[in-house]
This record gives structure tokens, C-alpha cells and sequence, in this order.
């Protein structure tokens, strides 16, 4: 029977960075590329969901970790470290778990959700909470990697965006061409370079392999609005938002995340908090999905831009739910109007199991 084996040797001919390293694997990608009927009749168009959640750690950050990690194991690196605000530092302890390689994540103080935490942990990884935000942790970060032994395994590694381009293979191996429109949430902006790039990979000539792509669909991307230094135009020095995953204000890959939105002639746009909780509850209630609430900003901006008309009739879109529910489950909890949920207590009794779930005799 054939197992899924992992980005790198699923789309090996297409990553010759990886040419001559060991492959470290957990076996992620391979995720499913789910019909939401639900969002598309709300939207009008013909949407599916790239559950990343599925992956090994529960994000898309192992798409790139085992890439990054992999091509710091052939340069024999014993030790790597990143900055998160919770995924990577969960993707790279497990990934350098696997390598045999110490791990450390600089996160930042107590802005990161508990499920990320206590994998980073239970990993190993040496953790250091940073008395500021992720944009500050990915300073400290730079400048360690700079001056001592270890691999900086952040983002802004080539090797990490290498990894990542696959998710768009797999969109495109999955639908027979790319969707016309792909919906991101955006952070780093690590995420929405690398589809770019793998989506263009597959519609060009590369490597001397033909294209399997005949078009490239535009990208949308969605910044939480506290944390929005790409629309606003400038870096926001205290960004603020629920979706802590993506609570960064100056983004690594600025510039190549605005590449990709214009050579694309997609968008860059703001989701509130209100939005983004919205859009996780409507994935959790009405598709059976479930995601941490940085991931529903991909759908949040999908509802808001077809309310504003921008969503042809009938096109085809992805959106990228980047990171599983369990990761930050505390949201499912809260309801609409801001109250938590009380679950209902009954005795052992299946007349009053019966009354508390309103069935008739
Ligand atoms: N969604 C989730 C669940 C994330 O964890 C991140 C980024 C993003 C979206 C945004 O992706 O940064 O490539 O634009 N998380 C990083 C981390 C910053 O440290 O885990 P991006």
C-alpha cells in the first residue's frame, strides 16, 4: 500500500535545493483540499479549504521545516533556533527532534496559545519567553544565528519557502489546474511568497520540466487590522489581535508578499478580530472544520471581499487554513455575544439525558 512520504520526496525533481541532503520527515503535506459547500453558496463561487491542520504538528510550518531542517542536517548543524509566535517553534522542535539537533524558539511573552507551547516543550526545545513582540524575538533571532553555531530556521531560510511552494503543487495536482483566486493569511508573509513561487513554478517551464499549471490564480491576503503593517503601508509597532499566530508588524517577507499581490493583480486587505472569530465559528459550525483563529482570516477576507463584489460568479478559490483548532481551542468556547459556554450537567438518568436534549416519546 502506498503512504504519503513527505514533501521532499513527493516533489523531490522539483526541489533541487534538497539535491544531496538527507531527507528529515514526518511525513507532512499530502493534506486534503476539502469542498466547503456552506461558503460556497455564501460567496457565490465554487470554494475549497487546504486543511493544514492536518500536518504532523498541526500547521503548514512542516512543509518547511522538514526542507530547512534537512538542508541544515547536510551542513551539519547540530543546534537551530527560530522566533514564533507559536507554529514554527512547534514545527522546528519536532523536526530538529527528529534530526537529532537541539532546538531553541524565542517567543513572545505570554502572547502565544497553549496547545504551541506545550508541543515546543514536550519536544525538548529550549524555550525563552522575550519581553516583547514576534518582531522583536525575529531580531534577537537574526543576530544569534549571525554570531554563533546555529541555524536560523525562520522564514527568511530559503530552504523554508522551498518547502512551502508545495502546498501549491498539491492545490494544483488536486483540482487539475490552479483555482482562480487563493486566499492566505498573512503574518511573516513567508507563506503567501511561497505559493506565489510554487504556483508560478507550475505554470512555467522549470528544471527543464513541463508546466502542469496553465494559469496562476490571484492572491489574496489577509492581515489581522491590528497587525496590518502591509495595508496600512507602514510597520505597526504594537500589533494587536486575537489571532496571535499572525500578531507581527513588520513582516520579513514584505516585499515579496507585495510581489506577489501585484504581479498576481491580487490584494492585500484587513480582517477585524470580530471577523476572523466570525469566520472560525461559521468553519467549526457550518463545515466541519476546525482551525486555530489566525488560519479563518483567509475565509474572514473571502466573506468581506465578496459583501464588496470582488468575488467572480462560479470562480475557483482556495482558501489555506493554516493551523489546526486544538492548537488555541479556548475560542470555540465563546459565543457571539462574547459569553462562554456553560456545558450542561445531568445525572445518570436517561429521562433527564432525554429532557435536557428536548426529544419526545
Ligand atoms: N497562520 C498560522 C496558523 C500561522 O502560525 C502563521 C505564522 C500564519 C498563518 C502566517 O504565515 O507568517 O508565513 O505569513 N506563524 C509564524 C509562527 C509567524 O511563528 O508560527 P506567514
Amino acid at each position: 500500500a502506498h503512504q504519503w512520504k513527505g514533501v521532499i520526496e513527493e516533489y523531490r525533481e522539483r526541489l533541487p535545493m534538497l539535491a544531496g541532503a538527507p531527507t528529515v520527515t514526518l511525513h507532512e503535506g499530502g493534506t486534503p483540499l476539502i469542498e466547503a459547500e456552506h461558503l460556497s453558496e455564501l460567496v457565490g463561487a465554487q470554494v475549497y479549504l487546504k486543511y493544514e491542520g492536518l500536518n504532523p504538528t498541526g500547521s503548514f510550518k512542516d512543509r518547511g521545516m522538514t526542507t530547512a531542517i534537512s538542508v541544515a542536517a547536510r551542513a551539519g548543524a547540530k543546534a537551530v533556533i527560530c522566533a514564533s509566535t507559536g507554529n514554527t517553534s512547534a514545527s522546528a522542535a519536532a523536526y530538529a527532534t527528529k534530526a537529532g539537533m537541539t532546538c531553541a524558539v524565542l517567543v513572545p511573552d505570554g502572547k502565544i496559545a497553549m496547545g504551541k507551547l506545550s508541543q515546543a516543550i514536550a519536544h525538548g526545545a529550549t524555550l525563552l519567553q522575550v519581553e516583547g513582540n514576534f518582531d522583536d524575538c525575529l531580531t534577537v533571532a537574526r543576530k544569534l544565528a549571525e554570531s554563533y553555531p546555529v541555524e536560523l530556521v525562520n522564514s527568511v531560510n530559503p530552504a523554508r519557502i522551498e518547502g512551502q511552494k508545495t502546498a501549491a503543487f498539491e492545490v494544483v495536482d488536486a483540482l487539475g489546474d490552479a483555482p482562480e483566486i487563493h486566499c492566505l493569511p498573512v503574518g511573516n508573509a513567508g507563506n503567501i511568497t511561497a505559493y506565489w513561487r510554487g504556483y508560478r513554478q507550475y505554470a512555467e517551464i522549470t528544471d527543464g520540466l513541463a508546466p502542469v499549471a496553465t494559469r496562476r490564480p490571484r492572491m489574496w491576503g489577509f492581515q489581522a487590522e491590528g497587525a496590518a503593517p502591509i495595508v496600512k503601508g507602514h510597520p505597526i509597532d504594537h500589533p494587536e489581535t486575537v489571532a496571535t499566530a499572525i500578531r507581527i508588524g513588520n513582516p520579513a517577507s514584505w516585499q515579496q508578499a507585495e510581489a506577489a499581490r501585484d504581479e498576481s493583480e491580487g490584494l492585500i486587505d484587513a480582517v477585524t478580530d470580530d471577523q476572523i472569530l466570525a469566520a472560525h465559528r461559521l468553519l467549526s459550525s457550518r463545515e466541519g472544520v476546525f482551525v486555530e483563529p489566525g488560519s479563518a482570516a483567509s475565509v474572514a477576507g473571502l466573506l468581506t471581499s465578496a459583501e464588496a463584489g470582488l468575488v467572480p460568479r462560479g470562480a475557483r478559490i482556495v482558501c489555506t487554513v493554516t493551523g489546526h483548532g486544538l492548537k488555541d481551542p479556548q475560542w470555540a468556547l465563546r459565543m457571539a455575544d462574547g459569553s462562554e459556554v456553560e456545558p450542561v450537567k445531568v445525572s445518570v438518568d436517561a429521562v433527564s439525558v432525554a429532557s435536557a436534549l428536548g426529544l419526545e416519546g
